[in-house]
Parts: structure tokens; C-alpha cells; sequence
């Protein structure tokens, strides 16, 4: 097993672990399922009858009654045989690298800590050796912004902040409006009307966030914003504001330490410019203090109707072409006037990367391919990293054997239900049109 989700564990109990797994992978069907572990028979004991069974028959019922069964423990269990409680892996275990809170006062719902998950059947598919996922939709409100929101909400009330504000695509604001509940403090959130997921809207107004809708696009939210810094208390939590990034840094410290080193590749989705920047920031920072002996190279990716960075790049120019109407399907990263421009394309290019625009529709391809092959359902911006490594390993750019990272910002269920008109599906009226369908597939 391949995969660094327990990769905070001690060696030893990782081991257990992948050893507990692979136990279980023996099944023989044998008039029904023989489950044996190590050659060791299970036992299932019916919760009607109480009548006990060495197998389970192929519908899952007592052989009796056809009542429910129960997989019986037999083995003796001390609390010495439990794996010992994790630690805490949120992004505080950094904090030696953040700038300095009081503990008692850190605004936390127990960020940070995301697996990395071997993406081994879309590496295969796509003809690399070493694919992982970054899989920050499990993040607490379900994206990457829980990281800096953590930190700068935490600095926010800390410097005696009474409204915390942002302009958003959703993800920034349903966040912001999370830790603003958990800190105290009164949130407002200004969206482009009719332009964000709808799950992050209703996620602000559970949150209790008072909603300000502005008639165009994030980038018009954004300059409302800006030009209302710090009236009144009132204190921007975009990451214009230095602690978001700080914040969000900590996702490159993770990397280094699940690979035990850094990749050869991270690949992330640009829309404001602010991830990239810390991620770079990050990642500079761990090679400064030791922790690692290379940096990767940064691939930004954007939406072909939003691409200023990535046209910057290929144009090789030291300013940033804005687009007054930025259009694509993700509407995360739908921002035509990125406000972290400068470090953006700065990251790019320290790091030797590249810059690269995907489709729509290579987006929407890159979403089904990572749900349908590895599990994992990702917002659509952040569906747009595995098109463009795609793209980049078909281009030889991203060689065959190199280690590459795609960050997954946010999760798959923030977006995936706006289109739902597409969606084939089977309507039945029978148990035997059921039948039908299972032997056909
Ligand atoms: N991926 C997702 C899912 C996002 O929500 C965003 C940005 C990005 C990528 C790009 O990150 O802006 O730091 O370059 N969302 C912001 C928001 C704009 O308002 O939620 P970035």
C-alpha cells in the first residue's frame, strides 16, 4: 500500500496498520462468503435468534430466521492493543512558524492535518509513475481557506477586530464566516450575484454571515472590499491580508513531511494568486531551516477564459494583461484581476515552473477521472491541476518518473450538484428489472 494518509504515525504503528488492512483482503466464495483472516475463520452471530454462523451467506442473512447478523470478536482486546491516540494534526503543530498567538486565544476547528492520497489508477491511466492528492476538501468547512482563516481570524481578534469582511467566489467566504462564528465576530460576505456554488452560499448563511451581492464579478466584490479596509474595526480577510497566507503555507510543510521530502512537481489551481504564494512561501521556508534539500517546481494552472497569469508566462512579461470578464465553468477560480499577481508569477518562475490554461471541458473530463478512478470528488478549479498534469506529462514536461503533487482545494460536494440535468440514470418498477441491470454491468 502506497499512500500517506497515516504518514503522522509512528513507523511501527503505520505498519499495523497496513498490515490490518491487507488481513482483510482475504474472501473466498464458497456457497456464500468463507471470511478467514490469516486462516483464522469469523464467526457472525444472528441479532434475532442469536443462532451463530462460520460464514455469511451470499444475501447477508441468518440461515435461521433471515434476520441481521453481527461479526463476532473473539480475539482478547487489552486498551494496550489500540493504536495510541494520534496527536493533533492540525496546522498549530507548526506554529514555531507562524507568527506568534497566545494558545488560548487560537480561533480553531481543527484544520490542516489532510491526507495525501497515491493516486496510483490516474497515474497509470495518465502515464506517470508517482501521482498523489492533496486533498484539502477535508478541511473543515471544505477547502484550503481554513488554513489561513484560522491564522488570520485568530490575529483579527486578537487585534480587537469587530467585523471581519471579504469578497468571494465562496469558498473564501463560507470559510471566513465559520471561524468568524467560532471567534465572535460579525461577518459580512460580498459574491458576485448568481456567480457562486450554491452550497457556499447556504453554507454563509448557516454560518450566519450577513450576505452582500454585488451585480458582477468577484473582481468588482473585491475592490468594494478594499476600499472599505479598515473602517470602523473592520479588517479584510482576503489574502491580500498577510496571515491567510501564513495560514496556508503550512499545506506545503505537510507535503514535505508525508513524502519526507518535496515533490518534484506541485500542481495548483490560481485564481487570486494568494494558495501559490503561500505554498511557495512554504516550501522556501522549509529548505531555509533544513527540512528539506530540494524544491519542486510550481505549475499554476487557470481557466482558459481566466488566465492572466498563465498569459503573462507564456508572454514573458513583467506585468499581468487583466481580463474584464473572466468566464469558466469554475467558478472558484473565475477572477480576472488576481491581486496576488506579482507573487504569483514570481513563484512560477524561481521555481522553473510553468503556467498553463485548461479547458472547460478538460476540466470537467479531469473531475470524472479523479472521482471515477481514485474516489475522490474535488471542487472543479481544483479538478484543473490533474488536466494540466495531463497536458504537461503528454507535453514530456512533467517526466515519467518525477513525484507529482495536485492540490485538491476543495471539496467535490461545494460544486457538484449546479448540473445535475446531464446525469443518465435508470428508472425501475421491479426487483427483476433490478436483476437485469446487475447482470449486465
Ligand atoms: N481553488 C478553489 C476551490 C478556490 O476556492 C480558490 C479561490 C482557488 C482554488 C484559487 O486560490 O485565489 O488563492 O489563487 N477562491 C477564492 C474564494 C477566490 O473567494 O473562495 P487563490
Amino acid at each position: 500500500m502506497r499512500s500517506s494518509e497515516h504518514a503522522f504515525m509512528q513507523p511501527q504503528a503505520k505498519q499495523d496498520v497496513e498490515n490490518a488492512v491487507l488481513s482483510c483482503v482475504i474472501f473466498k466464495m464458497v456457497n456464500g462468503f468463507r471470511h478467514t483472516t490469516h486462516g483464522v475463520q469469523m464467526n457472525f452471530r444472528c441479532l434475532d435468534c442469536g443462532s451463530t454462523f462460520g460464514r455469511l451467506r451470499a444475501d447477508l442473512q441468518c440461515d435461521a430466521c433471515g434476520g441481521l447478523l453481527e461479526w463476532v470478536m473473539e480475539r482478547e482486546v487489552t486498551v494496550s492493543s489500540l493504536l495510541p491516540p494520534p496527536q493533533d494534526f492540525n496546522l498549530w503543530r507548526y506554529s514555531a512558524l507562524l507568527p506568534p498567538t497566545e494558545d488560548e486565544k487560537i480561533i480553531s476547528l481543527s484544520e490542516g492535518g489532510t491526507p495525501l492520497h497515491y493516486a496510483e489508477n490516474l497515474a497509470r491511466s495518465i502515464g506517470i509513475d508517482e501521482l498523489f492528492i492533496k486533498n484539502e476538501g477535508k478541511n473543515p468547512t471544505g477547502s484550503f481557506k481554513d488554513r489561513g482563516m484560522s491564522v488570520a481570524v485568530t490575529m483579527a481578534r486578537a487585534s480587537g477586530a469587530r467585523v471581519i469582511i471579504c469578497a468571494s467566489t465562496g469558498n473564501t467566504a463560507s470559510s471566513m464566516a465559520a471561524y468568524g462564528a467560532k471567534a465572535g465576530l460579525k461577518t459580512v460576505v460580498v459574491i458576485p450575484r448568481g456567480k457562486i456554488a450554491k452550497t457556499k452560499l447556504a453554507q454563509c448563511a448557516e454560518y450566519g454571515a450577513r450576505i452582500v451581492e454585488v451585480e458582477g464579478n468577484f473582481d468588482v466584490a473585491l475592490d468594494f472590499v478594499r476600499r472599505n479596509s479598515g473602517t470602523d474595526g473592520t479588517v479584510v480577510m482576503n489574502s491580500v491580508n498577510p496571515f491567510r497566507i501564513e495560514g496556508q503555507k503550512t499545506a506545503a510543510f505537510e507535503i514535505c513531511d508525508q513524502l519526507s521530502s518535496a515533490p518534484d512537481w506541485l500542481v495548483i489551481p490560481v485564481g487570486n494568486g494568494g494558495n501559490i504564494s503561500s505554498y511557495w512561501k512554504g516550501f522556501s521556508e522549509f529548505m531555509s531551516i533544513g527540512a528539506i534539500s530540494s524544491l519542486p517546481r510550481i505549475a499554476a494552472v487557470q481557466a482558459a477564459g481566466a488566465s492572466p497569469i498563465v498569459d503573462a508566462f507564456k508572454g514573458n512579461s513583467e506585468t499581468v494583461k487583466f481580463y474584464d470578464e473572466p468566464e469558466t465553468v469554475a467558478s472558484a477560480i473565475r477572477i480576472g484581476r488576481p491581486a496576488n499577481w506579482k507573487r504569483a508569477l514570481s513563484a512560477v518562475r524561481e521555481s522553473h515552473g510553468v503556467a498553463v490554461a485548461v479547458t472547460d471541458r478538460e476540466i470537467i473530463e479531469a473531475r470524472k477521472s479523479l472521482a471515477d478512478r481514485e474516489g475522490i470528488l474535488a471542487e472543479l478549479a481544483s479538478a484543473s491541476t490533474v488536466a494540466a498534469v495531463k497536458r504537461l506529462a503528454s507535453e514530456n514536461i512533467i517526466g515519467k518518473g518525477q513525484t507529482v503533487v495536485c492540490v485538491a482545494t476543495g471539496n467535490g460536494l461545494k460544486d457538484v450538484a449546479e448540473h445535475t440535468e446531464t446525469i443518465e440514470t435508470d428508472t425501475i418498477s421491479s426487483s427483476r428489472e433490478l436483476g437485469r441491470i446487475l447482470t449486465s454491468i
